[in-house]
């Protein structure tokens, strides 16, 4: 293996998206591989805003496998990493630096120890799907560093180990997790339905909301609704199935209204079955009611839909726009009902593609508070504002799938030592 010097240190940089599901996951039929009891739809969300970065390195000087998550060292114990860790070292293949002189056969890996270094752009604790693409990327670059010759797909098997959601992560644009027949999940994977150009006119707002409550994890809700839901068995079997045919349709025609249907009738079941759970999870509050009010109130005085929501296990909305004009016209309301706290500023309080407040006219703070009440709430009931409810807004559109970064600037390992940066 490393011949003169045990020194070398041998790295790969990648970074992978995050996807928010429009047919949702929700319960398995095995908890060990992470088998799900329905297919499931999401978007990509693109990198520039959402992402995970993560560098890998291998080394004969590691003496053990380590892993660091936004700087801070995180035990690589737990089961899901441990299958990840398994299933991907078990591929791996010779690999060759012959510039460096360096020389990795297959037989090498199972003796060798890798050190892990991940960053999310976003905040973790914003509850935005950051395990999802946390385990695609510690997937996806690993099996780089190791020369992996498996696709996406097989990947995204793998992937799945670590969380459910992840194995979406693997692909751009719009994505189908199929659930699979076999006991082993080897057909448990995700499989692209279009990439990122085919419905680009879409943007996607999402609505941080302010939360102190600690939530109900994922993994330990969907188990209990499992046990407990007899509305569960129903939607998986007879309702998510008709669903995802219609999704698929939907989104090859890009037809806005039906997929809108879908995607606010989906979101709003699984928050269903969550109630129907015993004891009931609560995962979206007030602030997200009056979010899907807001919408659906604008919606239906449309006529035709501009907007359709959806909200994973926690309070964030995310909202997808049918193009930028309806993004803007979605923005002015938003910024109406939910203005941000004195103290903040309008450049820290919508992130991401900013281009869509200009759109909206809305380049200054005085301008929100000049903004009219939208049309549909006129005459009505008495405006309501809510301010401080939203901790800010992130402006952005469906993205690709994972990449490389070469730029060696951007690892986050140092190339001498293997220890973060
Ligand atoms: C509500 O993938 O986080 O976001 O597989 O236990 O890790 P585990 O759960 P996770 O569940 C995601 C649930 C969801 C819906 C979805 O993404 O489809």
């Amino acid at each position: 293996m490393a011949e003169e010097s045990q020194k070398w240190v041998l790295m790969v940089t990648a970074q992978t998206p995050t996807n928010i599901a429009v047919i949702k996951y929700w319960g398995k039929r095995d908890e060990n591989l992470i088998l799900a009891i329905n297919d499931s739809i999401s978007v990509t969300l693109d990198p520039a805003h959402l992402c995970t970065t993560t560098t890998v390195a291998v080394s004969p000087a590691f003496n053990q496998d380590r892993m660091w998550l936004n700087g801070k060292e995180i035990s690589l114990s737990g089961g899901r990493y441990q299958n990840c860790l398994r299933e991907i070292r078990a591929r791996a293949n010779d690999v060759e630096d012959e510039k460096r002189g360096i020389k990795i056969t297959k037989n090498d890996w199972e003796n060798l120890h890798v050190h892990i270094a991940s960053y999310n752009n976003f905040p973790t604790a914003a509850g935005l799907a950051s395990s999802a693409a946390g385990f695609a990327c510690l997937v996806y670059s690993l099996a780089k560093l190791m020369n992996v010759q498996e696709d996406n797909g097989k990947l995204s098997a793998i992937a799945r180990q670590g969380s459910g959601s992840a194995c979406r992560s693997l692909y751009g644009g719009f994505v189908k997790w199929v659930m699979g027949k076999e006991e082993n999940g080897s057909d448990s994977v995700a499989i692209q339905l279009v990439d990122e150009k085919h419905w680009d006119e879409l943007v996607i707002i999402i609505a941080v909301v302010s939360s102190r409550q600690k939530e109900t994890s994922s993994t330990s809700g969907m188990l209990e609704t499992v046990e407990t839901s007899a509305l569960i068995e129903h939607r998986a079997k007879e309702v998510v199935p008709k669903r995802i045919i219609q999704m698929e349709e939907a989104i090859q025609k890009r037809d806005f209204a039906t997929f809108t249907h879908l995607t606010c009738a989906d979101s709003n079941q699984f928050h269903a079955v969550c109630l129907d759970t015993s004891p009931p999870i609560f995962y979206m509050n007030d602030t997200s009611h009056r979010i899907i009010s807001c919408v659906e109130k604008w919606n239906r005085s449309e006529g035709t839909p501009q907007v359709a929501y959806t909200f994973d296990a926690g309070p964030n909305a995310v909202l997808i726009a049918r193009n930028r004009t309806s993004a803007a016209l979605l923005l002015q309301r938003l910024l109406f009902h939910f203005p941000p706290n004195s103290e903040t500023d309008l450049n820290s309080y919508v992130i991401g593609d900013k281009s869509i407040l200009k759109d909206a006219g809305i380049p200054e703070i005085k301008d929100v508070e000049a903004l009219p009440p939208p049309p549909e709430i006129k005459d009505k009931v008495p405006v309501q504002k809510c301010k401080g409810e939203i901790s800010y807004f992130i402006c952005t559109r469906p993205g690709r799938g994972p990449v490389l970064i070469s730029d060696e600037s951007q690892a986050l390992l140092n190339p001498d030592t293997g220890l973060p940066k």
